[in-house]
């Protein structure tokens, strides 16, 4: 099995392991519900909010050390950024710590940015326009219902600048055979 199979597999393992926490774990959020409201059926937004996010990846940049603990970190830590940077032609990015970030922006500011932004890479403003509006709220609302945690991520800097931090390189590097 190749590397890229390899994390397709995992994140479809991180999918199956986001439906059955969000149907069976988190218990005290049951009482916040209606009687006539079914788990499975009619998650509540910030269980799908929860699922979205596994499923769009945010945690594998925006949750330091998320890829390496496998998926297993708890949620008070999840979201709440990474000052390593991602250094490319752009300059030096930092993965928004969320948690903060959105006791700052609105709901519907959430969601016209993910309408209207492309900006640096390597976050995928791209891909996540198409997400539905009800999947914006509620990915919005999950991590709201998270609260605030962690510190603010270090500024960008720009290409021309020594970044101050550890990054990541993004530059792509020809091997020594020319790629033969
Ligand atoms: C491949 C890495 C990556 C993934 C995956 C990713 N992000 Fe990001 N994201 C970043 C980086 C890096 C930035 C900072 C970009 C910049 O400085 O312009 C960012 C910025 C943002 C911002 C803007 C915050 C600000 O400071 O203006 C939001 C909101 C955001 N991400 C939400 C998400 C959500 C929600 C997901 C999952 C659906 C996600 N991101 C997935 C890397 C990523």
């Amino acid at each position: 099995m190749n590397k890229f199979r390899l994390a397709f597999v995992a994140t479809l393992g991180f999918a199956a392991a986001g439906l059955l926490s969000s149907s069976c774990a988190q218990q005290p959020r049951v009482a916040e519900r209606t009687p006539t409201e079914t788990r499975v059926v009619s998650p509540s937004a910030e269980e799908a909010g929860r699922y979205l996010i596994l499923m769009g990846g945010c945690n594998d940049c925006h949750t330091l050390g998320w890829e390496q603990s496998g998926g297993k970190m708890p949620e008070s830590e999840w979201l709440t950024g990474s000052p390593v940077g991602y250094r490319g032609p752009w300059g030096t990015t930092y993965a928004t710590n969320l948690r903060l970030y959105v006791q700052a922006v609105s709901e519907d500011e959430w969601v016209r940015m993910f309408r209207e932004r492309n900006e640096r890479p390597p976050m995928p403003w791209v891909n996540y326009r198409t997400i539905h509006e009800s999947d914006l709220r509620a990915i919005y609302r999950f991590i709201r219902s998270l609260g605030p945690a962690g510190k603010p991520e270090p500024d960008y800097v720009p290409p021309d600048k020594e970044p101050m931090t550890p990054y990541l390189s993004f530059v792509p590097i020809m091997p020594a055979n020319g790629g033969q």
